[in-house]
């Protein structure tokens, strides 16, 4: 591995993260069956040791759970974190469209005006500090107009309350309405070695518009780290529970797509996880790949990825054996 932590500009503003970020969803404990608090904490800290600069949260994330512990692990730190969180999934109000309810409250897509503003306020206090570097609407809200939404983080960014703008959760048609209605940054969207979808939907237009993507879920929920073996279970609330991805048939075709791509990894000395995130920062408009830990072992694992350049041939070797595993995948 070399020693230089790779950093990369947010779309079209002056911020330099690390290409890998440290996701902190499962953190907040909700649709992951808990969390660990101090676990948690030293997750966050592990990371920003080991050269991760881009921390990323929400406050539907435990419903300010995860934000509350980002910003107790920062405290002290501020200045060697870019901080992302989001709007728009919002329990203050019923405007807006309801989606889910979290702890027995509805929560609503909502992208109003007042309310983004109002929520950027609790996000603030929660994560103690007085900026965002990269604000971005969760989830997006038909029933407010995109201009109106955009209208409103510009305002923020004149503030200096928030430093960037991202959208997350985007049709190619509410993309090109941000893009018409004003400037954004970067968006966040599902993407891993199994997940490819916006590789045709979505980067063709950000290419054009010098619009970052910051990939979510880059280890498909823990998928493709190489530790979910055919006996792991999973407890309560956790999503992966009934997801046909985590089926055993599934888990099986899995590790016969590690077997195969192992060899790159032990003569880079890299663990699957490293390998499949420096796969991720390496693909063309891939800018960041998000990564979700919850204990200081994965941070530091993956933080190491973002060291990592590989070569053009092991990507187009390590391509190869992802067509195989997608043409047999069910889910
Ligand atoms: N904008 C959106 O709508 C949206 C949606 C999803 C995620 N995100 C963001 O993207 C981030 C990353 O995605 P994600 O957390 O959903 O999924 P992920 O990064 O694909 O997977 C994270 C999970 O995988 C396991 N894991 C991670 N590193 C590991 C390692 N080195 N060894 C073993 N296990 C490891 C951990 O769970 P276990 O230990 O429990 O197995 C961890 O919680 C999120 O945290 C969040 O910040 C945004």
């Amino acid at each position: 591995m070399s020693s230089a932590t790779i950093t990369r500009k947010i779309g079209n503003s002056d911020i330099e993260a690390s290409a890998v970020g440290l996701g902190t969803w499962a953190m907040g404990g909700w649709m992951w069956g808990g969390t660990d608090e101090a676990q948690s904490i030293s997750a966050v800290q592990a990371a920003i040791d080991e050269g991760v600069s881009l921390i990323d949260t929400a406050p539907a994330y435990g419903m300010g759970k995860s934000e509350e512990l980002v910003g107790a692990a920062i405290k002290g730190r501020r200045d060697k974190v870019i901080l992302s969180t989001k709007c728009g999934l919002a329990w203050h109000t019923t405007q807006g469209n309801h989606f889910f309810d979290q702890a027995g409250k509805p929560v609503h897509r909502y992208l109003g005006a007042a309310s983004i503003a109002y929520e950027l306020e609790q996000s603030l206090k929660r994560l103690g500090t007085d900026y965002v570097d990269h604000y971005i609407t969760h989830w997006q809200d038909p029933t407010t107009p995109i201009s109106e939404t955009l209208e409103a983080l510009i305002k923020l960014k004149e503030q200096g309350k928030i430093r960037s703008i991202g959208v997350s959760n985007v049709s190619l048609e509410d993309l090109n309405g941000y893009i018409d209605a004003g400037q954004i940054d970067a968006i966040q969207e599902c993407y891993s070695m199994i997940d490819r979808g916006v590789e045709k939907t979505l980067l063709p237009t950000c290419a054009d518009n010098t619009i970052s993507c910051l990939s979510y879920s880059s280890l498909a929920l823990g998928l493709l780290s190489g530790k979910v073996g055919p006996d792991r279970q999973f407890e309560g609330d956790d999503q992966r529970k009934d997801n046909p991805r985590f089926s055993p048939e599934n888990r099986r075709k899995i590790s016969a797509l590690f077997e195969e791509i192992k060899p790159i990894a032990d003569e880079h000395s890299l663990t699957i996880a490293q390998l499949v995130i420096a796969w991720t920062i390496s693909r063309p408009g891939i800018t960041f790949a998000l990564c979700g830990a919850r204990n200081p072992e994965q941070a530091i694992e993956n933080a190491k990825a973002g060291r990592v350049h590989l070569s053009a041939g092991d990507v187009a070797s390590i391509d190869k054996s992802v067509d195989h595993y997608l043409e047999n995948m069910d889910s």
